[in-house]
């Protein structure tokens, strides 16, 4: 054999170790997808060519294994145990004040609080800094072997990172939780409805399901990620503290939740549940509470465990996301697409903390199948999403006063006739200039993902459809300020800051754009996938389905409902006119892959060395946002000296404050 070769192999492994962990832990890429592809393609070229020279720690496995038979079980060398749970405030105190007590200590214990993430629990072995088993918790003692499932999580180090500081460990277990993120869910579900399978109830059980396949390779298709919480054994690396732990993982190449907040008093802890919980619903992926525990590992020992729980840590669990109530009614709303959605509008009731009078019963299928009445008592749930849905009817609460709803035969808010189409479940309106439509487009247009126009909002969207002052995207770029003042509840103020707003929008990115255009089946992933690939609207306009789906990551159904919205002359001159009208697409800027992409900022008092608009452009630049004033919505108040009223505000909030320093940090990464 040419000698050359195994040391190509070696250098293609290494180069593509290092990208992955620069893309998935440091999420700071030095090279686009498709050259990873390329040096992917040519490692697993010279791999079935010269099979001798395979390796079980190859970056050529996050393509999948052979399938297996059966899994294997494990048993793991230490239990992986559960956690005791917390349900308020007096629970936590209680376990500080049993800490305190078994240890004998009169002062304040040092917790790290971190987000409880609500997916499957999985065992890695690393022995001399290479992966060589995985396990699922299984019961807790013994686990199945999912090793070759758990290589295609790209986030998964096959080898331990090794920065010259850091020494590898002989032996090293690490433990964390495998997640499906709540957008992924949603668009895996869409193509699995789109290729008549069955959709996964909710992330977790998605999650499980993908991490279950004996066959690796479809294993690899699933949006799975990883976030790594804790360790059992270790040797050769001495730990003294939790946090420690995750930053000694974090330098191995293991992905660490961004949400930890380290060495703080147990009554900080609760502070951090509430902010926690206020966020949750922000956080791209599902989390189910939060794990206080003893911060110092010379306690944790001390303290030990019981035969279920350790006797450090507690997960103090979010309020209950299920409840019962009773539907009034069920009405039809109708969507972007024209898709016909019931809706039963229910007796207002509390559901982990927000007030739920409306849940959506997906379709007429869904219906039927979870037999809904009108007047019948459900339980209700808020899944990680916003929308409530309905999760079944309590049967032994009819009356027989209960009402069979029927869905209705032409469209509730245009008249026009509605269709089934064969392959789907949902009914649709045929008319695209439906008014119900058209709002939900141009509310979908107007966006936080798409031209994120702040102050169209959905209220001032319907008045202008109702008004005929809207009919397409275009007509956004010819609203003025006296056509919007002359509405009800309109300031001259707001009318000229809404259009500040929307002249502001005119620069966008082309993967906005593209979201932005509303086609079936493209959420902001599957456009950011597009923008990276073709570069151009143009070529987008005219692409084949063929050309289509040769883009990776792009199905046959995306590809088909892409090419299909693009053969409609409408479409093109719609988005002609936008461009007509001066929508500039800037080509590369591709918001989303800042490291502060989605982080919503607003400053105040005076910086150490930047002005405001230095730092307002650095932000942006990284793909965040800054707004002017204080709300829910903010992630980070940036304070310098002088802050004012907006600290105040931030504080009651719970927004997280944070100084010029740690903001530049951010901006790197870190
Ligand atoms: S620590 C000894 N930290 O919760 C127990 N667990 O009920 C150590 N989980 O099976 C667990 N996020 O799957 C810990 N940040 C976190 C977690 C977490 C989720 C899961 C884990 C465990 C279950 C325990």
């Amino acid at each position: 054999m040419d000698l050359s070769i195994p040391k190509r192999i070696e250098e293609l492994r290494e180069a593509l170790h290092r990208h992955n962990y620069r893309y998935y832990v440091l999420d700071d890429p030095e090279i686009s997808d498709a050259e990873y592809d390329r040096l992917m393609l040519e490692l697993i070229k010279l791999e079935t060519d010269y099979p001798e020279l395979s390796s079980p720690d190859s970056p050529s496995l996050r393509v999948g294994a052979p399938p297996l038979e059966k899994f294997e079980t494990v048993e793991h060398s230490l239990p992986m145990l559960s956690l005791e749970n917390g349900f308020n405030d007096s629970d936590i105190m209680e376990f500080d004040r049993r800490i305190k007590r078994n240890l004998n200590i009169d002062g304040e214990i040092v917790y790290t609080a971190e987000p409880k993430l609500d997916g499957v629990a999985v065992e890695l072995v690393y022995e001399s800094g290479r992966l060589i088993t995985a396990s699922t918790r299984g019961d807790g003692f013994s686990g199945e072997l999912i090793t070759s499932n758990v290589k295609t999580i790209r986030s998964v180090p096959l080898r331990l990172h090794n920065e010259k500081e850091n020494t590898i460990p002989s032996l090293l277990e690490v433990r964390g939780e495998v997640f499906i993120a709540k957008e992924a869910f949603k668009s895996l579900n869409n193509e699995r409805l789109a290729e008549n399978l069955p959709a996964f109830a909710n992330p977790r059980n998605a999650a499980a399901g993908s991490l279950r396949q004996l066959d690796s390779k479809i294993t690899a298709k699933r949006p799975l990620e990883i976030f790594f919480y804790g360790v059992g054994r270790v040797a050769g690396l001495v730990l003294e503290s939790h946090w420690e732990t995750l930053n000694a993982l974090q330098k191995f190449g293991f992905r660490i939740n961004p949400h930890i907040r380290p060495k703080i008093t147990v009554e900080k802890a609760i502070e951090c549940y509430r902010e926690l919980s206020e966020k949750r619903h922000l956080l791209p992926y599902d989390i189910d509470g939060m794990v206080i525990k003893v911060d110092s590992l010379s306690f944790q020992r001390r303290l030990g465990a019981t035969s279920r729980s350790p006797r450090w840590a507690i997960a103090y669990k979010f309020k209950a996301i299920q409840e019962t109530t009773r539907i009034v009614n069920i009405d039809v709303q109708v969507g972007r697409t024209g898709t016909l959605t019931p809706v039963a509008h229910l007796v207002p009731v509390k559901v982990g903390g927000v007030t739920v009078s409306r849940a959506t019963l997906h379709n007429e299928d869904e219906i039927k199948r979870k037999d809904i009445k009108i007047g019948d008592t459900v339980l209700v749930q808020r899944a990680g999403d916003v929308i409530p849905e309905v999760v079944k009817v309590i049967t032994s609460k009819r009356t027989g006063e209960e009402k069979t709803f029927e869905m209705p035969t032409s469209c509730p808010v245009c008249n026009a006739s509605v269709v089934r189409s064969e392959k789907e479940v949902a009914l649709r309106c045929v008319n695209t200039a439906c008014p119900a439509q058209v709002k939900e487009r141009i509310k979908h247009f107007a966006s936080k993902g798409a031209f994120d126009i702040d102050g169209l909002g959905d209220k001032l969207i319907d008045q202008l459809v109702d008004k005929d002052l809207l009919f397409s995207y275009a007509d956004i770029f010819r609203l003025t300020k006296e056509t919007l003042k002359n509405l009800e509840r309109m300031g001259s103020k707001s009318a000229t800051n809404i259009i500040r707003a929307i002249e502001d929008s005119r620069k966008i990115s082309l993967n906005r754009f593209i979201y932005a255009l509303g086609i079936r089946h493209v959420g902001e992933h599957v456009a950011g996938v597009l923008a990276n690939a073709l570069k151009g609207l143009d070529k987008l306009m005219c692409a084949t389905p063929d050309e289509l789906e040769a883009i990776e990551g792009v199905g046959p159904v995306v590809a088909e409902s892409i090419a299909g919205f693009f053969r409609q002359n409408e479409n093109r001159k719609i988005v002609n006119d936008m461009i007509a009208g001066g929508i500039q697409i800037l080509r590369d800027v591709d918001q989303k892959a800042g490291v502060l992409a989605g982080k919503v900022f607003v400053l105040t008092g005076t910086l150490e060395t930047l002005t405001r608009d230095d730092a307002k452009n650095a932000i942006e630049r990284a793909g965040g946002k800054v707004t002017g004033s204080v709300s829910r919505n903010t992630d980070y108040l940036v304070a310098g000296a002088s802050p004012g009223s907006k600290l105040k505000r931030a504080e009651e909030l719970g927004v997280a404050i944070i100084d010029e320093k740690t903001l530049k940090r951010l901006m790197i990464g870190d």
